[in-house]
């Protein structure tokens, strides 16, 4: 293996239908106009030298090192801000030229150290490459003058260092941290001599607006921007192209590698969802990897009181087998089941469903998409035919009008918000809809048209109110309705929403949002061009989050915003592969490809294929499972990387279900809280030691690639498979790719998939059959896929959970950029430098009513528990709303959010709790009790490592 290099053009693509045909270096070539004279050079294999210009950033023109001559024009022009033109005759190599350059590069080169054999980027610095390039052999100047070898260090970013000494200001970072990440961190301070890279008002880049996200350190030339890894460990030796295993954007990285250490993730240019942008998470956060806190060897007890005692792996598996063997045979076949993780690849969540109903007998397979995402496949699946976001990312380019409905790109799906924040900046419209005042209300150089801060759990009166402006002032795309839609369906449907009732006025108690701003919101979604809706977990997570689901659904349909680039309708995903788990069958409904468990004729493709009877019945949902549990009838569950004592409502409640159990199996790669509860712990693997696929939120599947050996002795998929054997259930795959080639075998949408093919094309967009063999990146062209679009009629039912004398506050929670879900990975990496603890923020006024200081330790109850945590007083949330991240297991956030659940999905309503918060002395006697028990634990884990 070798390190991979993507090639810089120097400029970026561009976009247009009409060619220029010039000639460079006698050379003729044709290339789009627009194209610069050094892009076009580069595509014909011609390098100009080159500091200041980088494909991914538009062109600059500062260093001039690029300069060419062109026939029959004066000077010599830079060639990255030059664009080609029909006829030109370019000379990239002339003495002249060579003269200039070599003078430029002697200039830079006598204010820079002379350390290059000892400088972390020997080998890899293009000041170094391009001095070579221009021949440059000595510096007529010599290098006393005026320098700036005594600027200090800036290395307060956990990841990489700022070294002004080698800096050439050649700007790229600053425009990288502009035009690619939108963060505008970063100036350029003083001018000429004087001139340098400054973080936010010359402060220290922690403690500036830095979001650590890595771009700038990617496109500095020189080691002056530089991982601290590459620093400490030396340059990479080679590199595999994997896929981030944290958000649902799923950007692809270089695994950059010496030997077996993992040196650092470079962003791949070419990958299709992150065109070689990255977050903080992705790029730098994989240090838990490593972290001493992995369980690396299976371990077992007979009851929860006692200590872990490690095991082989034989024993583990024998054990845990004979355990759901005996429970099934003591209390029937369905007393036993699992839960699939979303942060594991498809070929793993496969294995785990066909586990669960080959070996097991029957369909208790339920997965972590449950609290999150199940709202999105109902009303999506019932309102289109699929269960799926509609569009590819790049469909933003397209977009008018941006509508994000609850959800905040910028924290919790960054590199899609950044990309986001360029076509803001570009002119597209924004339309806000949150409780809160997410980031992207008001950011540089963006500001939304419209922020609707709705009371949580009113989606479904807004949206519907929406509708009314759409329906009562004529904004229907009526010919798109008749076309594409049960017209029928449509017209009651219409006729519900006209109804006043549905109006912006009258709607405007129950959400809080003034009717002049809804109207206006409507009319611009309806009018102004191409409009795309992007939503989150502040949609599903509701009582009303399938009815929610649907009335997005009913509003893009009316105005026919879907089926083709720049509209649709958008789930952003929270886990890198929730959408995955939901397509390979971890529903206890649903078959891989969404099929449901009474047709015969899948079950049929399953049964003669394993060999074995399949049960008929749904099986049960994760809070199903737990409430049969606590009545005895459940006592055995296998899970596989999910943390539902943390990451699921009502903690109490799962606990005592677990509690219950005779056998409960948890694989993952920590002593996870739900660990607690479990007789068995099977180590599980990072995505860096196992080969598989991830599919992202636009329904892109791609490659996982193995770079280093498991540390624990096997992927997932493998310690699935040997359970699977040890109950009898033979499971044969040599490898991930056999497992993906019977996924295809059995499901239509992913028919033409295969590693071959994802090796040839890097991704593709499932559906994949032989009508789309390369994958479908935008859904619904020329109709819905299953049957015509349908209406639902979405009546708004307020939730039970209200605020009330003794509850007065509506608690909502999110997430924050620098850590993932239950903060599991990212709480073991340097992310904690950005994010310590979880507060709760609290507007002034409802802080002053309760005389709350900044900072101050707050209690916060509901009518399910009690916790503690710190006061974060602001105004990014409206009066009478409180919210909190979840992301430390101390502030055990579910504690108070209650069972009230979607109706359709049970999807837990995580996002409306009636609470009250008030001073308080200290953690509650819940977080006391729980923080004695995780000690407990912990001090169990550190006798197993000490006796390693
Ligand atoms: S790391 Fe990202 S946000 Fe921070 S300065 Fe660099 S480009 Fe800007
Ligand atoms: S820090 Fe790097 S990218 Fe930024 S101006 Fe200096 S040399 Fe250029
Ligand atoms: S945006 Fe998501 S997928 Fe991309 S690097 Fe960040 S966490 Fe990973
Ligand atoms: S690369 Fe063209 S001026 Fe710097």
């Amino acid at each position: 293996m070798s390190l991979i290099k993507e090639i810089d053009y120097g400029t970026p693509a561009v976009k247009s239908e009409k060619m220029a045909t010039l000639t460079i270096d006698g050379v003729e070539i044709a290339v789009p106009e627009g194209t610069s004279i050094m892009r076009a050079a580069m595509e014909m294999g011609t390098e100009i030298p080159k500091l200041c210009a980088s494909d991914s950033l538009e062109a600059f023109g500062s260093c001039r090192l690029c300069l060419v001559e062109i026939e029959g024009r004066n000077g010599t022009p830079a060639s990255c801000t030059t664009p080609v033109a029909p006829g030109m005759v370019v000379r990239t190599q002339t003495p002249r030229l060579k003269a200039l350059r070599k003078g430029v590069m002697e200039l830079y080169i006598s204010d820079h150290p002379l350390d290059c054999l000892t400088c972390a980027a020997n080998g890899d610095c293009e000041l170094q490459t391009q001095a070579g390039a221009v021949g440059l052999r000595e510096v007529r100047y010599g290098y006393e003058g005026a320098n700036h070898f005594d600027e200090g260090k800036d290395e307060s970013n956990p990841y990489f260092t700022y070294d002004p000494t080698k800096c050439i200001v050649c700007n790229r970072c600053v425009r990288a941290c502009e035009e690619v990440q939108g963060t505008y961190a970063l100036t350029i301070d003083g001018r000429g001599f004087q001139s340098r890279v400054s973080a936010g008002q010359a402060e220290p880049f922690l403690e500036s607006e830095c979001v650590s996200c890595g771009a700038c350190v990617q496109a500095c030339p020189t080691a002056t921007l530089m991982e601290k890894s590459v620093i400490e460990i030396g340059l990479p030796e080679h590199s595999a192209v994997t896929t981030c295993a944290y958000c649902g954007v799923g950007c692809t990285f270089k695994a950059e590698m010496r030997g077996e250490e993992l040196i650092r993730m470079m962003p791949y240019k070419d990958g299709k969802a992150n065109h070689g942008h990255s977050c903080v998470k992705g790029r730098f956060a994989w240090g838990y990897a490593n972290h001493r806190d992995r369980i690396l060897n299976p371990m077992i007890r007979a009851s929860i009181d006692e200590p872990w005692r490690e095991v082989s792996w034989e024993e583990a598996i024998a054990h845990a087998a004979s355990e759901f063997k005996r429970i099934q045979a003591t209390y029937g076949r369905r007393a036993v089941g699992g839960i699939s993780s979303s942060r594991c690849t498809n070929e793993e969540t496969y294995l785990v469903q066909k586990l669960i109903r080959g070996a097991f007998g029957n369909n208790n397979i339920d997965t972590c998409a449950r609290v999150c995402h199940s709202p999105t496949g109902y009303g999506l699946g019932t309102a289109f035919g699929t269960s799926a976001g509609t569009q590819d990312f790049d469909s933003i380019d397209d977009t008018d009008v941006v509508m994000i409905i609850g959800a905040n790109p910028t924290d919790a799906h960054p590199v899609f918000g950044s990309r986001m924040k360029k076509r803001l900046r570009e002119g597209a419209k924004l339309i806000v809809v949150d409780p809160r005042r997410i980031d992207l209300v008001r950011t540089p150089h963006v500001e939304a048209d419209y922020h609707l801060p709705l009371q949580p759990g009113s989606n479904v009166a807004l949206l519907t109110a929406l509708a009314h402006v759409v329906v009562t002032e004529g904004l229907v795309n009526e010919a798109f309705v008749r076309e594409r839609c049960e017209w029928s369906e449509f017209q009651d449907w219409a006729a519900f929403v006209a109804e006043p009732r549905n109006s912006p006025e009258a709607t405007e108690k129950a959400t809080g949002v003034p009717a002049d701003l809804v109207r206006g919101a409507a009319r611009l979604y309806a009018t102004g061009g191409n409009a795309a809706i992007y939503y989150g977990l502040g949609v599903t997570e509701h009582s009303q989050g399938s009815t929610t689901v649907l009335a997005i659904a009913n509003l893009a349909m009316a105005t026919g915003s879907l089926g083709r680039p720049g509209v649709g309708v958008n789930p952003l995903r929270g886990q890198n592969n929730v959408q995955g788990a939901c397509d390979m069958g971890s529903f206890p409904h649903e078959y891989p490809g969404y099929r449901h468990v009474s047709d015969d004729g899948t079950r049929e493709v399953y049964e003669s294929l394993w060999g074995v009877e399949i049960d008929h019945e749904p099986g049960l949902r994760i809070p199903n499972m737990l409430d049969s549990a606590v009545e005895g009838a459940f006592l055995g569950i296998y899970i596989q990387g999910e943390d539902i004592l943390q990451s699921d409502p009502d903690t109490h409640h799962v606990a005592a279900g677990l509690k219950a159990m005779e056998c409960v199996v948890v694989q993952d790669l920590f002593l996870n809280e739900t660990a607690n509860y479990a007789h068995v712990f099977l180590p599980g693997s990072t995505f860096l030691e196992k080969d598989g696929t991830f599919t992202n939120a636009e329904r892109r599947i791609q490659r996982v690639r193995k770079v280093m050996s498991p540390k624990n002795g096997y992927g997932d998929w493998e310690i699935t498979q040997l359970l699977s054997n040890a109950l009898g259930f033979e499971m044969n795959y040599a490898h991930p790719g056999e497992i993906m080639d019977e996924i295809a075998r059995t499901t239509p949408s992913f028919a033409g998939v295969s590693y071959a093919k994802l090796d040839e094309l890097d991704s593709v967009q499932w559906p994949c059959d032989e009508a789309a063999p390369e994958g479908t990146p935008v859904m619904h062209i020329g109709g819905f896929a299953a049957h015509k679009g349908k209406f639902v009629i979405t009546e708004y039912v307020a939730s039970d959970e209200r605020a009330g004398p003794r509850f007065p506050l509506l608690l909502t929670t999110g997430r924050i950029l620098s850590h993932y879900n239950v903060g599991a990975q990212t709480r073991r990496t340097e992310n904690v430098a950005w994010h310590p603890e979880d507060r709760l923020e609290i507007h002034p006024h409802d802080a002053e009513q309760r005389g709350i200081a900044d900072g101050e330790c707050v209690s916060l109850r509901s009518r399910a528990g009690e916790t503690t945590l710190r006061a974060l007083i602001t105004d990014r949330v409206a009066p009478g709303v409180v919210y909190t991240t979840f992301h430390h297991p101390t502030t055990q956030a579910n504690v108070v959010t209650t069972d009230f659940s979607d109706w359709a999905t049970n999807c837990p309503e995580f996002k409306v709790t009636a609470v009250q918060v008030s001073r308080s002395n200290g953690p509650s006697d819940w977080q006391e009790s729980y923080r004695k028990q995780a000690e407990h634990s912990r001090r169990i884990g550190q006798t197993v490592e000490a006796a390693e």
